[in-house]
């Protein structure tokens, strides 16, 4: 005797998964979830769309040529004063970096992330 059985249990995981997911489709423009702190969702954004070129972590290097690793940035300069170009889409320097405007979540988000690279002053 022969059983069939059709399998539909990748389909349904996937429609289950959209439904978790949840969010009807948001405008890309709202920027990332709001349900995760501030140094979280800048490293989600890192993870997603900086870390092709950039270390973004405590180590590693950058696999971009020439693509600073985060860590080291706050030794040239406060972080904190990307604020602006986050928000704005201008970033100085390089062709090879896609500029892009963050809205003001993602842009603390980003901030956040970036200082958490940064060594804590001993207490
Ligand atoms: C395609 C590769 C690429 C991607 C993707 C990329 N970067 Fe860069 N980034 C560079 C390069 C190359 C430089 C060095 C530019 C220079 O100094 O001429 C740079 C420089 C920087 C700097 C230093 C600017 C300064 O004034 O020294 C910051 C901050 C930065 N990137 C943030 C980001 C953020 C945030 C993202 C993700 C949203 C990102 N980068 C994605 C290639 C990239």
């Amino acid at each position: 005797m022969t059983h069939r059985k059709i399998i539909f249990t990748g389909l349904l995981s996937a429609i289950a998964a959209a439904a978790l997911i949840g969010q009807p489709a948001a405008p890309r423009a709202q920027g990332y979830a709001p349900v995760v702190s501030p140094v979280e969702r800048g490293r989600l954004i890192a993870d997603q769309e900086c870390s092709s070129c950039h270390a973004i972590g405590l180590t590693g290097d950058s696999p971009f040529e020439g693509a600073p690793r985060w860590r080291d940035l706050h030794r040239r300069f406060d972080v904190a004063d990307l604020a602006e170009a986050f928000a704005e889409g201008i970033m100085v320097g390089h062709e090879a970096m896609p500029s892009r405007a963050f809205p003001p979540d993602d842009v603390e988000g980003l901030i956040a992330y970036l200082k958490s690279l940064e060594p804590k002053p001993a207490q």
